[in-house]
């Protein structure tokens, strides 16, 4: 029967699916064993029970054929959360926690009202998928009441689980196609979203892990536009004065994001993300408008 480092040798045949063949195989031993990564370096000697070993070969053959590693782990660090990830929505990136670090920013360097910063203030996350951004947000501000939506209904259930398990009782997952169930009456300081944003003839759709992501989660009409346009179009309906719309998009969509953002909103910006890219652009109603 094979030791932990014997099967951490086997990491070389991921080469050809993966960039992280030996973390890769550090998360299915950690799965498997239900053990923290370090028991690996203290115990590199430990045989593998059989029906440890047999879960693990079960995990590496379907790594092998592709699968992402969240699928098979069931599970995606996003800021400093856990969250449970299935094939119902998005694993959540890396890149998206730049959303959530502009939103926590803006509203930090009080470029919408002084007395809004850690009071209680109303944020929706469109399609929150696993609840990543609804979830980071709320954990970094108590105090915020977040509306969380996807239109989904297993997505729904993913997040509310996501939720429950982290426990955070300021935020509420609902089942709405974008702001459609949203009660009209109902007006935010803040509105995040991380929409599809690819065009259907994308061609890294059929590349990596977004072979296994639905692309009801990844893919937008409009040269990948048709999404960011609906909620930009409904956005300013439900915000207060001086409340921001941000949106994460493609690299190559900043241009048109902000040429659709400004026919609405003021003060249109877009953040690059660590790779120097532009990510997430915003835009917030006129103080003055009623
Ligand atoms: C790119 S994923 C983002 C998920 C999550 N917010 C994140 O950043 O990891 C887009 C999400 O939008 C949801 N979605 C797609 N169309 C929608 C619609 N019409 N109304 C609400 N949510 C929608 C998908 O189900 C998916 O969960």
């Amino acid at each position: 029967m094979p030791t932990i480092a014997d099967l951490l040798k086997r990491a070389q045949v991921l080469d050809p699916v993966s960039d992280t063949p030996r973390l890769d195989v550090e998360v299915l031993l950690c799965h498997v064993l239900d053990k923290p990564r370090n028991y690996l370096y203290a115990w590199p000697e430990y045989v593998l029970e059989q029906q440890a070993l047999t879960q693990f070969k079960y995990l590496f053959a379907r790594r092998i054929a592709g699968e992402p590693i969240a699928h098979l782990s069931g599970q995606k660090e996003f800021w400093s959360l856990s969250l449970d990830v299935n094939a119902s929505t998005l694993i959540p990136r890396p890149e998206t926690e730049l959303l959530v670090e502009t939103a926590l920013n803006l509203f930090n360097e009080s470029k919408i009202d002084n007395s809004k910063f850690d009071s209680a203030i109303q944020v929706l996350d469109l399609g929150t998928g696993t609840g990543a951004i609804a979830l980071a947000l709320a954990s970094e501000r108590p105090n915020w009441n977040v509306l969380a939506v996807d239109s989904s209904a297993d997505a729904v259930k993913l997040a509310e689980s996501n939720r429950t398990r982290l426990d955070f009782d300021n935020v509420q997952i609902d089942q709405s196609d974008w702001f459609e169930n949203v009660n009209a009456d109902r007006r935010f300081d803040l509105i995040v979203s991380n929409p599809p944003y690819i065009a259907p003839d994308d061609r890294h759709l059929s590349e990596g892990d977004v072979r296994f992501e639905p692309r009801s989660a990844l893919v937008a009409n409009d040269a990948g536009f048709a999404d960011i346009e609906t909620i930009i179009l409904n956005a300013s309906e439900f915000l207060v004065r001086g409340g921001w719309l941000l949106l994460e998009h493609g690299s190559e969509q900043g241009e048109g994001v902000r040429e659709l953002l400004k026919a609405h909103l003021d003060d249109v910006t877009t953040w690059r993300d660590v790779a120097g890219l532009e990510r997430v652009s915003g835009g917030r109603v006129p103080i003055g408008e009623v």
